[in-house]
């Protein structure tokens, strides 16, 4: 801000007294030596070396009394050098020297400049400061100019936009490189992306060779926290510093032994289609371009592949968790008025019903829609985990006895804990018995659809109001890629559709073509996600991903049988689908010795790069859980887990004892 009664106005002779002298004083008083020849031409002959050069200087005034300057002296048609700015020290401590810089920015642009430079030095530092505050960045110094006791540091401030905007001709030198983030050298850039390719291919090749996981050294984690970088840095050394500090410390999902939380380990190919979406960089909020009808023939399959109709809605999302909070608050929406008024307009307090194995994200979604987590109705399950209908068809009953407000059934298609399959087929009758909202988290455990072994289970997906699933789960894509499909599409479009001036869709140009996709979700910004789906649905082929999955969940079948074979360890939940939990257990020892040596047991498997399942907790018991959801398993993968976890076991249980 401009300090009070300050001015900024146009130099003129009777300053030069005023000029010469405060520069003087402060140069001899700082460096300890008279100023040298270069600045005494400028000092003694101001029109000649700035102002008949078609440069500025500008001087502050307080109380109309001159009190500091600034000179911009004119180096090409494009750039000014920003020079001999001085505060009188009576002055200082005001802020005149940031007003003096930034007006001369001001001037600079008016006066044709795309780049602004200047000479400083080190000692310096509130200068400097202030310089890096208003937009300067260090460049390489060029030695000769002003001596080195002076000068070690040279910055420039690039206003190439401000002033094309203004309908300014860039220079030639703009033109040339460097005045935009695009690469001064495109052939250099090339060849180090040939390079990264090349790296991030044999990477993903050779991944079985690494350990499943590995811990960051505290030499990386110190390498991870520098302070914000003020200069460029050239795109070589930025990848240098990826490949010594970042790649090595993934968190390795794409590892054959990953199986923690349910997260899919993409495939090459999805890599390559992100890197294709990414140089497009379109945001498919809206518009009539291609991306946009990629993303609607992909949620068209997504359709296809659950049964849902043609004109249901639905949305790419982040994730499930996206999925499903849109889902609750489509089905929140069917309350009368709550659009407009907000929950005010309930007539009790909206309830939604699921099991106590509902993932976490449903009863955060609660409270982030302002339901309330507490309004999320955690109904028993039996002993294989599914949601207990007689219990949940009683809470309802004694609920809008009391006065609430049922809106929603949420139905687990795979819980997170142990994969278990809820009763759809008894979630939605009741759910249309009582006229609510039936929504399945079918996060992973949807996916099975494809296989004719799950058609009895998973079949009435098709009839939910809305489905929520991921394709960086169990179609092993990158992430982020999840779906919302919402049977209703006028339910889902009244959700998020606000009509607004700058986002009316036209009848032809760029604002023309299909429904915008902003009017089924809170997003705006939508980026292309969906052209890796769409390719890596089209390079593998739906029954692919059938193969893929009845494999894992063989694999899951043969894991817990080999944990069931085994004495020592204890199956501790049913395998419905892919999710298996297991312990060591040697007998004799209680469940909180247990849960300490299997939290430690767990620890060490992935320390040792061994292999990274999970943990949960059931019935108040540790377990170790596999998720799998991985193409690049192996059969003998599970023989190594369980022979490490037999042996690693035994050696905690001795160091115990
Ligand atoms: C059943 C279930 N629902 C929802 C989610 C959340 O999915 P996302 O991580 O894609 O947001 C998960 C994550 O594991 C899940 O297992």
């Amino acid at each position: 801000m401009q300090p009070a009664n300050s001015k900024i106005i146009d130099y003129h002779s009777r300053h030069q007294p005023f000029f010469e002298n405060v520069y003087r004083d402060w140069f001899t008083n700082h460096f300890g030596v008279p100023t040298e020849p270069i600045d005494d031409f400028v000092l003694t002959q101001p029109e000649k070396a700035i102002l008949e050069m078609n440069g500025a200087i500008l001087v502050a005034t307080c109380e109309d009394q001159p009190a500091g300057f600034v000179a911009l002296k004119k180096v090409d048609p494009s750039t000014f050098e920003l020079t001999k700015m001085a505060v009188h020290p009576s002055h200082r401590g005001k802020g005149l020297g940031e007003t003096l810089c930034r007006a001369a920015l001001d001037r600079a642009e008016a006066l044709g400049a795309t780049r602004v430079i200047l000479y400083s030095h080190n000692s310096l530092e509130a200068a400097l400061h202030l310089y890096r505050k208003i937009g300067f960045t260090e460049v390489p110094l060029e030695k000769g100019l002003y001596s080195d006791f002076r000068c070690d540091t040279k910055m420039e401030h690039r206003i190439a936009t401000r002033a094309t905007v203004r309908g300014i001709s860039p220079s030639p030198d703009d033109l040339k490189s460097g005045s935009n983030l695009d690469p001064a050298d495109w052939e250099e850039l090339r060849q180090l992306g040939h390079r990264m390719l090349d790296d991030m291919m044999n990477y993903l090749q050779t991944v079985r060779e690494r350990p499943a996981w590995r811990p960051l050294p505290d030499g990386t984690v110190n390498a991870l926290r520098q302070p914000l970088p003020q200069s460029p840095q050239d795109a070589q050394s930025v990848y240098e510093d990826f490949v010594t500090h970042v790649l090595p410390y993934n968190k390795n999902n794409i590892h054959p032994r990953f199986w923690s939380w349910v997260e899919g380990g993409g495939t090459p190919f999805g890599m390559l289609a992100d890197m294709l979406a990414s140089g497009m960089n379109p945001n498919l909020a809206i518009g009539d371009h291609a991306p946009v009808y990629v993303e609607r023939q992909v949620l068209d399959w997504c359709k296809d592949i659950f049964g849902f109709p043609r004109d249901a809605g639905g949305a790419l999302t982040s994730g499930a968790s996206m999925a499903n909070i849109t889902a609750l608050i489509v089905a929140r929406n069917q309350i009368p008025d709550i659009k407009e008024k907000g929950l005010r307009a309930a007539a009790g307090q909206p309830l939604i019903y699921g099991s106590s194995e509902t993932h976490n994200c449903v009863v955060k979604g609660a409270a982030v829609i302002g339901i309330g987590a507490g309004n999320f109705r955690q109904v028993p399950v039996d002993s294989d985990y599914r949601i207990r209908i007689d219990v949940l068809k009683e809470m309802i009953r004694d609920d809008r006895a009391a006065g609430d407000l049922p809106f929603c059934i949420v139905g687990n298609a795979g819980t997170v804990n142990t994969g278990a399959i809820d009763d759809l087929a008894a979630l939605g009758e009741i759910a249309r018995a009582e006229h609510l909202w039936f929504h399945v988290d079918g996060a992973f455990g949807a996916v099975p659809i494809l296989l004719a072994e799950y058609d009895a289970t998973l079949r009435c997906v098709a009839s939910a109001d809305s489905l929520s699933f991921d394709f960086h789960k169990w179609f092993y894509m990158n992430y982020e890629a999840g779906a919302i499909l919402i049977r209703d599409a006028a339910a889902h479009r009244n959700a998020f559709s606000s009509p607004v001036s700058y986002l009316a869709a036209h009848e032809r140009g760029l604002a023309g073509g299909p429904e915008p996709l902003s009017n089924f979700t809170m997003e705006l910004s939508r980026g292309f996600r969906a052209l890796k789906v769409w390719m890596l649905l089209k390079q593998n082929g739906i029954r692919k991903y059938e193969a893929q999955v009845r494999l894992n969940i063989r694999q899951a079948q043969y894991l817990a049988e080999r944990v069931t074979e085994l004495p020592e360890l204890e199956l501790m939940a049913p395998v419905p689908l892919n999710i298996v939990c297991y312990r060591y257990n040697p007998g004799g020892l209680d469940d909180k010795s247990l849960n300490a040596l299997n939290k430690e047991l767990l620890q060490r498997l992935q320390e040792q790069g061994i292999a990274t399942p999970s943990y949960t907790v059931l019935n108040s018991r540790y377990t170790i859980r596999v998720a799998i959801t991985n193409h690049r398993s192996t059969w003998k993968d599970f023989d190594t887990l369980i022979e490490a976890s037999v042996r690693l076991g035994q050696q905690i249980h001795r160091e115990k004892s």
